[in-house]
């Protein structure tokens, strides 16, 4: 396995892993590990794949791609996708700042998420938004009152929980089932409609669903549509002409060890069908398809260990770095840098104090021993936005890669950023 391509923008060149056209062993030289590596071109290839299927799939029909920051914060990876010309979709104060920060005006932003506050609602309106996903009827309430206090007029999109079955491959990654958190509960939909129709600041301009995530098949997304299209209908006939947007949430799969991924011509010819003569603009959020492929997350091993009969790889990363493997039971392969040699069943393991801190089970392997870089692969999305300091461990650095060149987009953290909000004299106020 000397030369080749393992997945578009990571190859081997002369036996060496590289990210574009820079080796994994020159950028672990240069920042250490564990460090998070990603493929600016790759990004651009995902959401140009994204953007002219659907764009031949529904020429008539008025749409736009907004990235799911919570995938991937990484400012110069928003700033890439913005180039592309996509807008985002935040859930939070941290990154409506962070989409600011990397160049997004008020109109690229949906502000999506089950629980809003009233300082985050009122930053969302003084940036002006696109328009809000509501999840509650609590939140519509509290978003008049924020609007009203401010004399404007807030545009809302309610997130409809559309309650159906979704295929994806872990529980915690379902949202649109009867019962989820999410959403508005479908029989309260229309009744919520109305409450937003007649609010006096609020104006109800969309309808949002986001059914989960890892999606491969267009079937869920019919059956979702198939529930939400009557509910437009009867607004309509209802007297709510202000329905302007249809936001189909994110979801689209990738593929991390065999699974198909995301058919974009399909899901694509799919939305044509289901939204043409609607008159409204389709908003898509996908996070993971978008990035997760184009990154990698580069460690180093420390030691080989037998216990029990097994063998363990122990890594400088562990769950703190990449926690999708002990949160998710997610797959992610895992290839060393320099070529391959030798063959070995191992539990490759992090330095973290918890029996649950591995990045990957019984998994075959080359025969790596201590020093050699491993890539592990799809770490492009929630991997370093999931990262913590447990174990008061910093948090990794962040490399982009274009073409044959690199730069650090996030320097490691220091041992001092670790407590650096934290006081050991304390300043003690009385009762
Ligand atoms: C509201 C919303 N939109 C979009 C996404 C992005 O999902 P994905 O990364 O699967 O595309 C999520 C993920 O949880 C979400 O909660």
């Amino acid at each position: 396995m000397g030369q080749g391509v393992l997945t578009p923008g990571f190859a081997r060149v002369d036996g060496v892993l590289h990210a574009d056209d820079v080796s994994l062993s020159q950028i672990a030289d240069a920042v250490g590990t564990p460090a998070y590596v990603y493929s600016l071109g790759r990004v651009r290839e995902q959401y140009t794949r994204l953007e002219r299927a659907l764009a031949s799939a529904m020429p008539d029909v008025p749409h736009r791609v907004h990235f799911s920051v919570k995938a991937n914060s990484n400012l110069a990876v928003l700033r890439t996708l913005q180039e592309c010309g996509a807008g985002v979709d935040i859930v939070s104060a941290g990154e409506l700042f962070r989409a600011r920060e990397a160049g997004f005006g008020g109109a690229d932003i949906v502000f999506s998420g089950v629980g809003k506050t009233a300082e985050e609602l009122a930053h969302a309106l003084d940036v002006q938004v696109l328009f809000v996903n509501v999840e509650s009827e609590g939140e519509l309430r509290l978003l008049n009152q924020v609007a009203g206090d401010r004399g404007v007029v807030a545009p809302v999109a309610l997130r409809i929980n559309p309650e159906v079955t979704v295929e994806s491959p872990h529980e915690y990654i379902r949202t649109g089932e009867k019962g989820h958190k999410f959403g508005i509960p479908y029989d309260d939909a229309e009744h919520v409609a109305m409450l937003a129709h007649t609010l006096p600041n609020v104006e109800l301009v969309g309808l949002d669903m986001h059914i989960g995530s890892q999606i491969a098949v267009w079937q869920p997304y019919a059956e979702a549509l198939d529930r939400i299209k009557p509910l437009i209908a009867t607004l309509r006939s209802a007297g709510v002409q202000s329905l302007r947007f249809l936001d189909l949430g994110g979801g689209l799969a990738v593929t991390y060890e065999n699974e198909a991924p995301a058919d974009v011509e399909q899901f694509a010819a799919g939305v044509a069908a289901a939204v043409r003569g609607l008159g409204l603009s389709i908003v898509f959020e996908p996070g993971r398809f978008l990035v997760a492929e184009s990154g990698v997350l580069l460690a180093r091993v420390l030691y080989r260990k037998r216990s029990g009969g097994k063998d363990y790889v122990i890594t400088d990363a562990g769950m703190n770095d990449l926690v999708r493997p002990s949160h998710y039971q997610a797959y992610h392969r895992i290839e060393p840098v320099s070529a391959p040699h030798g063959a070995i069943v191992a539990d490759v393991v992090g330095p973290v104090c918890e029996s649950g801190d591995f990045l990957a089970l019984a998994r075959d392997l080359p025969d790596v021993g201590p020093g050699d870089l491993l890539a592990v692969f799809t770490a492009g999305a929630y991997g370093f936005v999931m990262a913590s300091n447990y174990n008061s461990r910093p948090r990794p650095a962040e490399v982009v890669v274009d073409g044959d060149r690199f730069a650090v987009a996030t320097e490691r953290e220091r041992l001092e950023d670790l407590v650096r909000l934290e006081r050991a004299h304390l300043q003690w106020r009385s009762a």
